[in-house]
């Protein structure tokens, strides 16, 4: 009986299988239930008392000889299929590479700076936390300002707050710089609104300013028109409505004829032809003085224009929620050279 088992473990040991399919019939020969070890192990009740020991302990060893052998060239062969799988297959063609696209905003912003690059603006940029006087004081906000108030506001501290326009980059500029200053800021500004299809608490915002000798209401409307075309069209026209900001006088709001029915009227315009784009208007003497340039000496414009609005009727887009989202059946729409 002993020798059988001897013979069995030669026999375990010197296995070897070529592929899984000779490796099973190896398993059922041995370890099956009609296998030649299950055999064995009923042959133990025909060895003698003090045998059975022995015959105990050597057929244990080869059951689990044979498990290991099994399990050690099942690996093996699992290991060969893999490494023959991943030869390479050259003629196979590439996977294809998605780029990502620039957010619309950014798209826009990109381009309305660089229409206003090309006519000698510098980009400036400053902190979305301000103090009071480059976001208000500086800008002949009187200090019972409505907008000062809570409510168009996010205050951090009294005299802190989230900018409510990037026009606080422009008192950082005139502040640093002695004219002719000419320069495009653009920027995340906040305000405390509710969010809807035509409003967000946070925005972007491109404001421009030119400050010079002799700068004139002609000039500021003349690089209007010059940016309304370059963004739009060329058959695009403008219109200026008188309008009031502190910092500016006189002050004016700017349309552009609409590019959806070229100002025939329809439902994007409200039958008005026009669309409003900006505001604008002649630097206030109050603001330039608070700055330090002598008012006497120096005129200048500035305009400012919120980013998802020109977007938004750049590409006709109808609800300003789309732009913070991130859905990107929406975003995969633009690509640009912007
Ligand atoms: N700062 C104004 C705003 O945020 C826009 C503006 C800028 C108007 C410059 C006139 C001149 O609404």
């Amino acid at each position: 009986m002993l020798n059988k088992v001897a013979e069995l473990l030669k026999e375990v040991e010197s296995f070897a299988a070529k592929n899984i399919e000779e490796l099973e019939q190896f398993r059922i020969k041995m370890l099956a239930k009609k296998g030649a070890i299950t055999a064995l192990m009923s042959e133990f009740r025909n060895v003698s008392n003090e045998d059975k020991k022995a015959f105990g302990q050597q057929i244990n060893n080869l059951k689990q000889t044979t498990q290991q052998k099994i399990i050690a060239l099942k690996e093996q062969l699992d290991q060969t299929i893999n490494s023959s799988n991943k030869k390479m297959d050259l003629t196979r063609s590439a996977e294809q590479v998605q780029l990502g696209a620039r957010h619309p905003i950014s798209v826009v912003r990109n381009e309305i700076l660089d229409i206003f690059s090309r006519i000698g603006f510098m980009v400036s940029e400053g902190p979305e936390i301000e103090d009071d006087w480059h976001n208000f004081s500086a800008l002949n906000f009187p200090p019972e300002h409505p907008a000062r108030d809570m409510q168009d506001t996010f205050f951090i501290e009294k005299e802190v707050a989230l900018r409510t326009h990037t026009s606080s980059v422009q008192v950082r500029v005139m502040e640093n710089q002695t004219p002719p200053i000419r320069t495009v800021s653009p920027g995340r500004v906040f305000r405390n609104e509710a969010i809807s299809a035509r409003a967000h608490c946070i925005f972007h915002q491109v404001e421009g300013l030119y400050i010079d000798k002799d700068v004139s209401f002609a000039d500021l409307k003349q690089t209007l028109m010059y940016f309304a075309k370059e963004m739009f069209g060329e058959k695009t026209e403008i219109r200026l409505r008188p309008s009031y900001f502190p910092f500016t006088e006189p002050s004016a709001e700017v349309d552009v004829s609409c590019n959806i029915c070229s100002g025939k009227g329809c439902n994007v315009c409200k039958h008005t032809g026009f669309l409003e784009i900006m505001g604008c208007g002649m630097v206030d003497p109050n603001v330039l003085e608070n700055c330090g340039i002598d008012s006497s000496v120096y005129t200048g414009f500035a305009f400012g224009m919120g980013i998802e609005r020109i977007a938004m009727l750049k590409y006709q887009v109808n609800d300003l929620r789309h732009f913070f989202e991130n859905d990107l059946r929406f975003l995969k729409q633009f690509t640009s050279a912007y």
